[in-house]
C-alpha cells in the first residue's frame, strides 16, 4: 500500500544518510566544533570554539579549572545547549539531532554516572542495551570491556562497593562498550592508581589505533605526552594554542636548571641568585649544557653545591607559559614566560 511505503522509504533514507555520513565521508573529521559560544548568565565561558578531531586522532583538551572543558563536552553530547555555533559528530548535526549523534559517541563524564545499587556487570550490560546492542552482544561486550579494564573480578560487586579507581575504570568501560567513533573522556584517570592509569592510557591508544577519534581532558599533562596527543589549550574562552605535543613543547616549553648551595648562592654571570639557589637569567635551550658550563664557571665555589636539578622543556612548562601562570616556588621561577 502506498501509505505504508512512505514511512519505510523515509526510514531507509535516514538510515542511509547516517551510514553515508558516518562511514563514507571519512575525509571529514569525526568531530567538528565551529564557533561555539556559551554563557552561564553573565559568565561568558566559551567565546567561539573551533576544533576538529579526526578518526584515529587523540586531542588533549587542557585548561584551568573552570576554563570550560566540561561545558564544551556537555554541548557536544547534547546535554547542554550552546548560544551560537555548530557541532557535527560523524557528519551529523549534533545540535539539531543529539539522539542520532549520540549513537556515534561514547562519554565518560567528569561526574561519575554509575548506578550504586547495580553491580558492575549490570551497569555495563544495561548501558550496552541502552546504546543499542542486543542482549547477546551486550553480554559479550560486558565481559570484553571488563577484561580490557581489569574489572573481571569486580563484575559481581555493586557500584557503591567499588573503590574510586575501580569506578573510574568502570566509567571508561561504559564509554567504549558500543565501539563509538568518537570517545569523550573527561578526566578519566582522576583517582586511578598508577596501574589503572596506565591501563586506561593503553586502551585510549588502542581505540585511536583502531580509528576512534578521542577527545581527552586531563590535568595530568604527562599523560598527553605519553599519548603523543594533539594539544588544544582552552584559555579565556577560546582555543589559545593548538598543535601537536611536540610543536607545543618546542614553541612554548621552557627548560629549567636550578643549582642549590649551602649558604647564599654565589654570583655567576648569566645566572640569577635567589637565596641559596641559582637559576639561568634567560631561558636556556639545552639545560644539561648550561648546567655543565655553570659547574666549570663556579670554580672553587662548586664545593658548596648541594643540589642540581635539570629539566627538559615539557608540556607542563609549555602550558604554564601559554596560560601565563607563574610558578610561585622559588625553584621554578625561571619557567615563567
Ligand atoms: N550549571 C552551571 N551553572 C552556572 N555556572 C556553571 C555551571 N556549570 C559550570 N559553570 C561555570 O562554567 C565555567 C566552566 O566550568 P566547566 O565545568 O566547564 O570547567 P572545566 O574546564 O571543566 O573545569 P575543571 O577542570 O575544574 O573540570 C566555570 O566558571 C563554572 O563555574
Ligand atoms: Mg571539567
Amino acid at each position: 500500500m502506498p501509505q505504508a511505503t512512505i514511512p519505510l522509504r523515509l526510514y531507509v533514507v535516514v538510515v542511509l544518510y547516517d551510514v553515508v555520513s558516518a562511514y563514507i565521508v571519512d575525509s571529514d573529521p569525526v568531530l567538528r566544533v565551529s564557533g561555539v559560544t556559551m554563557a552561564y548568565g553573565e559568565n561568558q565561558v566559551l567565546r567561539g570554539i573551533d576544533l576538529e578531531v579526526a578518526a584515529g586522532q587523540i586531542l588533549g583538551l587542557v585548561g584551568a579549572n573552570g576554563a570550560g572543558k566540561t561545558t564544551l563536552i556537555s554541548i557536544v553530547t547534547g546535554l547542554l545547549p550552546c548560544d551560537r555555533g555548530s557541532v557535527a559528530v560523524a557528519g551529523i548535526d549534533a545540535l539539531a539531532h543529539p539522539k542520532r549523534a549520540a549513537r556515534y559517541l561514547g562519554l565518560a563524564p567528569q561526574e561519575l554516572g554509575i548506578y550504586p545499587t547495580l553491580t558492575a556487570r549490570e551497569n555495563l550490560y544495561d548501558f550496552a542495551r541502552l546504546a543499542g546492542l542486543d542482549s547477546r552482544a551486550a553480554r559479550t561486550r560486558t565481559l570484553e570491556v571488563a577484561e580490557l579494564l581489569g574489572l573481571t573480578d569486580q563484575l559481581g560487586l555493586r557500584g557503591d562497593q567499588l573503590s574510586g579507581g575501580q569506578k573510574r575504570r568502570l566509567h571508561t568501560a561504559m564509554a567504549i562498550l558500543h565501539r563509538p567513533q568518537l570517545l569523550l573522556l573527561d578526566e578519566p584517570t582522576v583517582g586511578a592508581d598508577v596501574t589503572s592509569r596506565a591501563g586506561i592510557l593503553k586502551i585510549v591508544r588502542a581505540m585511536a589505533t583502531e580509528g576512534t577519534a578521542v577527545l581527552y581532558t586531563t590535568h595530568y599533562l604527562t599523560e598527553l605526552e605519553q599519548l603523543d596527543a594533539e594539544i588544544a589549550v582552552l584559555d579565556g574562552g577560546v582555543i589559545a594554542v593548538h598543535g601537536s605535543c611536540r610543536e607545543v613543547v618546542q614553541r612554548w616549553g621552557r627548560a629549567s636548571v636550578v643549582l642549590r648551595f649551602t649558604g647564599p648562592a654565589p654570583e655567576l654571570e648569566g645566572w640569577t641568585a635567589n637565596g641559596s639557589r641559582l637559576t639561568p637569567t634567560h631561558p636556556v635551550t639545552d639545560p644539561g649544557a648550561a648546567a655543565a658550563a655553570a659547574l666549570v664557571a663556579l670554580g672553587p665555589q662548586v664545593t658548596r653545591l648541594v643540589g642540581l636539578d635539570v629539566a627538559r622543556p615539557s608540556l607542563e612548562s609549555a602550558y604554564l607559559a601559554i596560560t601565563g601562570h607563574v610558578f610561585s616556588e622559588e625553584a621554578g621561577s625561571d619557567l615563567a614566560a
